[in-house]
């Protein structure tokens, strides 16, 4: 134990397996001891949690790319804190770092991370830490890899994301339009999102999946159909985008969040039989097996960001306590751009 004065390390824990739409209940606070590096570990303050749909299926107790977050266990989530103790000779205290430290106040890493291949990265000199959560995060790379190594996005094609006024559909559409995407259109829920895709991160339409007809939108909007869909949503919204594919289009599955809280999976999608009729080449993936390309990515999505082209957006709640609440935000459509809690300033001067 690290003699941290009278503090303690409060601690975020799994307490029960949601069934549905997961609950603030799901989750018990507690508090530990701080923690104490051994020899080749260093201690982390953490200062912002982030939030992704996939934590939701790590709640399950069921065979996925990596095991379930165990009851009782730390609830699992990438940060960026900040180094205060270290023996561990690649990190000295002052440091800014991300990793997969988990909702909680301190953490004790060897830098090392065999679940999800993200090991402890230091925060680059003059980027602010939220960005290395958000646009040159993980989400950020899955929009970086999910638009051009898995769709192959290329100068011509019309192009179509839903989830766009999130995190990694945000990022996916802007690298369309940066590759020469003669259209990119974004389907979000609400008009601010909507807005915000047109009037600021250089969509060329948005359809309102709340209000408005997506099929009829689509076809308005692709009359010679979609050549490539990243795809955040799956349910009907793939559906209705599977009816509007060019010949020969591509589609990216990145994710399905419009099922991760049901009890029982949705049948479908209906019109499967367009992947036949239109040739379509449909293909998922998963980020951890791009991470040995991952130095590739955050450069160009550094340049990108740095001359203006890619537009970045933080959504920051604020609180240790707000943890769970802020993680149910993701479900309720209520983030624009990466969902981030800011739970402490660094205590130490940053190095
Ligand atoms: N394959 C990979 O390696 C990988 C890695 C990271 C993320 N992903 C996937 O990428 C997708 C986006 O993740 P993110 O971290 O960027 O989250 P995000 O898009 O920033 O946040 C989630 C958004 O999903 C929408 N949503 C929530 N419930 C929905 C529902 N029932 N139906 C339709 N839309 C719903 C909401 O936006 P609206 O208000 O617009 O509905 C919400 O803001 C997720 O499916 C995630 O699992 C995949």
């Amino acid at each position: 134990m690290t003699e941290r004065g009278s503090e303690s390390n409060r601690q975020w824990r799994l307490k029960s397996r949601p069934v549905g739409m997961v609950t603030e209940s799901d989750f018990e606070r507690v508090e530990d001891p701080v923690p104490t590096p051994g020899e080749g570990e260093f201690l982390v303050r953490n200062l912002f949690f982030a939030f992704e749909p996939a934590m939701r299926g790590w709640l399950n107790d069921v065979k996925s790319y990596v095991p379930p977050v165990a009851l009782g266990e730390v609830m699992r989530a990438t940060c960026v804190g900040q180094v205060v103790e270290s023996r561990h000779p690649d990190f000295q205290p002052g440091e800014l770092v991300s990793g997969l430290f988990g909702w909680q106040d301190y953490t004790v890493t060897d830098g090392q991370d065999s679940l999800l291949r993200r090991p402890v990265v230091k925060v680059p000199a003059g980027i602010r830490p939220e960005r290395t959560l958000s646009v040159l995060g993980g989400t950020g790379l899955t929009a970086y890899f999910g638009m051009l190594d898995i769709g192959g996005v290329k100068a011509g094609d019309a192009v179509l994301v839903s989830g766009a006024a999130g995190a990694t559909g945000s990022v996916a559409g802007q690298i369309a339009r940066i590759k020469g995407a003669t259209k990119v259109v974004g389907i979000a829920g609400g008009p601010e999102k909507c807005g915000w895709l047109t009037d600021e991160l250089g969509f060329d339409a948005a359809i309102d999946y709340r209000s408005e007809n997506v099929n009829a939108q689509l076809k308005e909007l692709f009359p010679d159909g979609v050549d490539l869909f990243f795809d955040n949503v799956g349910g009907s919204i793939l559906d209705d985008a599977l009816l509007n594919m060019a010949q020969f289009g591509r589609i990216v599955i990145c994710g399905g969040i419009s099922a991760y809280n049901e009890t029982e999976l949705p049948p479908g999608p209906r019109n499967y039989m367009q992947i036949v009729i239109r040739r379509l080449t449909v293909r998922g993936f998963i980020l951890i097996d791009h991470m040995q390309d991952a130095n590739r990515a955050r450069s160009d999505l550094s340049e990108w960001l740095a001359s203006g082209e890619l537009k970045g957006r933080e959504d920051i709640q604020q609180g240790f306590d707000m943890a769970p609440a802020t993680f149910l935000r993701l479900f309720r459509g209520q983030n624009i751009g990466k969902q981030l809690l800011k739970v402490a300033d660094p205590p130490l001067p940053v190095k």
